[in-house]
């Protein structure tokens, strides 16, 4: 991401929402736009420094738009927006008025659909089919969240006669969110939705990488009623805009996904100033198959698990797991089908964009060229699809053989490779599956229930499939073990993140002690 200084910033700072993106045409003639960088009070506004941050389209690789480079001052302005509104108008509200209002949100999403999805594939060049499929699944994220708001009951503790106890459940204040490039809209919404629930008000820091969306959801959100103060969007790089949020006295919690190399840093500052922090980290995700597996399903999920997204998700499959006796046919029957998925020019349907940016797409190739080095046999993939010199697009990777010591078996790699490795039975498995210091998600396929459920048990991560891969929605709490962080999103788990429990205790005098 590259900086621009000192700003052509225009007067009045444009709404995302109005922009005419060159979503069809691919016409880039022309000065690109610059955006209302940061979203405070209901309003669209420059950043204090008047900097801006490109945006690159990563599938043609030219700037498109510039965004604001918010810093301290920001956060500042946010918090202070964030504050005010959870004393005033948005803490006066009822718990059904916030549900109602994330709906109307969720309407309005739907209606805006076809150009959010326009604006996310622009911004990190994935397919449109999949850029609608997250605007789907960002409206189910929203009326999740708004039929429980007034569900979140507390409870009434038994002490004896002379007492009553009882918790309240209160919002937890003013939470900071940081999101990654992955799924901007879908993260914003996971992250934001049950804040909101909760009664919470929110300053979301969406990837430098990544803006369009987040602020767009803002603007939305402003449209549908939301008071000023309660979505606060701050754009900008992480070790300034980041760091900020994290460690403002006026925000109560953070919830923060992304690397763990970033997790660490996010968790030791809101440890120094005390705020409860969520951490949704990384993953070297495993897929286990028994020559027991119904194949054909197996192949699919692996499928589906190695290269949605390109495989930029952090519960994406990046090791197969094959029982020896299956494990030639299966790769066989694997590298056949990945060979057929289509690359496509970011704006278009198809199988995979290009990755995100410049830099991922550099770290991807290092992966791929250490494994290389160390004695990884490659059978698929491995460079830009053939004939393409622009965008950074790369081919279905597949390995086997991989060097246990190299990059591409111990990382993330977080791109569309895989790599292959056998075992024997059930322990030596287990042994490969938790061998990491990584334990977001894992997988089993078997025909033999017993051993699938015996080895859910054993298996060190936050969601074990069986004989599927990303299975669950907005409905089903996610996470990580060990390094890939602790507290749960989605679900009712997620709502618990923002929410601190109060409790209340009476003495209630004795009939003798009231007369006297
Ligand atoms: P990152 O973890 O540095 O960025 C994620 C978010 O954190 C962004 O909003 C960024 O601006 C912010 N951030 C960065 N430094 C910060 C700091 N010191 N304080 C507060 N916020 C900060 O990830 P990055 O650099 O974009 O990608 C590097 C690798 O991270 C990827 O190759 C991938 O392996 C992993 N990653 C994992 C994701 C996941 O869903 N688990 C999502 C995105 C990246
Ligand atoms: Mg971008």
């Amino acid at each position: 991401m590259t900086v621009r200084s000192p700003t052509p910033c225009p007067d009045d700072p444009g709404s995302i929402l109005d922009w005419q993106a060159p979503g069809q045409t691919r016409d880039t003639r022309g000065a690109p736009p610059v955006f209302a960088s940061v979203f405070i009070d209901n309003e669209p506004r420059h950043a204090v420094s008047g900097e801006i941050l490109e945006v690159i389209d990563p599938s043609t690789e030219r700037v498109i738009a510039g965004v604001g480079r918010g810093a301290a001052e920001d956060i500042d302005a946010a918090a202070m927006s964030a504050r005010a509104a959870l004393q005033g108008s948005w803490g006066a509200i009822t718990p059904q008025q916030r549900g109602d209002m994330l709906l109307t949100l969720a309407a309005a999403l739907e209606t805006h659909a076809e150009q959010l999805a326009r604006l996310e594939t622009l911004d990190v060049g994935k397919p449109l089919d999949a850029s609608r499929d997250d605007v789907v699944g960002s409206v189910a994220t929203l009326r999740y969240n708004a039929g429980a708001a007034d569900k979140l009951e507390g409870s009434s503790v038994p002490l004896g006669r002379e007492f009553l106890d009882f918790t309240e459940l209160e919002p937890l204040g003013v939470t900071a969110h940081i999101t990654p490039w992955n799924f901007p809209l879908g993260m914003a919404a996971r992250s934001v939705a049950p804040a909101l629930a909760a009664g919470c008000t929110t300053i979301v820091k969406p990837a430098e990488q990544s803006s369009f969306t987040t602020l767009a959801l803002a603007e939305l959100a402003a449209g549908a009623g939301f008071p000023p103060g309660v979505i606060n969007v701050v754009t900008g790089f992480g070790e300034e805009a980041g760091t900020a949020l994290v460690t403002h006295p006026s925000v109560d919690g953070v919830t923060f996904t992304g690397s763990v190399e970033t997790g660490r840093k996010v968790g030791a500052a809101a440890g120094q100033s005390i705020k409860p922090v969520v951490l949704e980290l990384g993953g070297k995700n495993p897929m286990i198959v028994f020559a027991d597996a119904d194949m054909e399903r197996a192949v699919n999920a692996a499928l589906d698990g190695a290269f949605d997204n390109s495989g930029q998700v952090c519960s994406s499959v990046s090791r197969l797991l094959l029982q020896h006796e299956i494990k030639d046919a299966f790769l066989k029957a694997f590298v056949a089908r990945a060979e057929r998925l289509t690359t496509t020019a970011g704006r278009d349907s198809g199988d995979l964009g290009p990755l995100v940016s410049e830099d991922q797409f550099n770290k991807v190739t290092r992966h791929i060229a250490d494994a290389i080095e160390r004695g990884g046999r490659l059978l698929l993939g491995g460079t830009r699809p053939n004939g393409c010199k622009t965008g950074y697009f790369m081919q279905p990777t597949v390995f086997r053989d991989v060097d246990p010591s190299s990059m591409l078996a111990s990382e993330e790699t977080f791109g569309p490779v895989v790599s292959a490795f056998g075992f024997d039975g059930e322990d030596e498995a287990i042994a490969l599956a938790n061998g990491l210091p990584y334990g977001l998600a894992a997988g089993i396929h078997t025909g033999n229930i017993d051993r699938a459920l015996r080895l859910a048990r054993r298996l060190e991560a936050g969601t074990v499939w069986i004989n599927g891969w990303f299975i669950g929605g907005v409905q089903a709490p996610t996470g990580g073990v060990k390094s890939s962080g602790f507290g749960r999103e989605r679900g009712l788990a997620g709502i618990n993140n923002y929410l601190r429990i109060k409790n209340v205790g009476l003495h209630i005098a004795s009939a003798t002690d009231a007369k006297a």
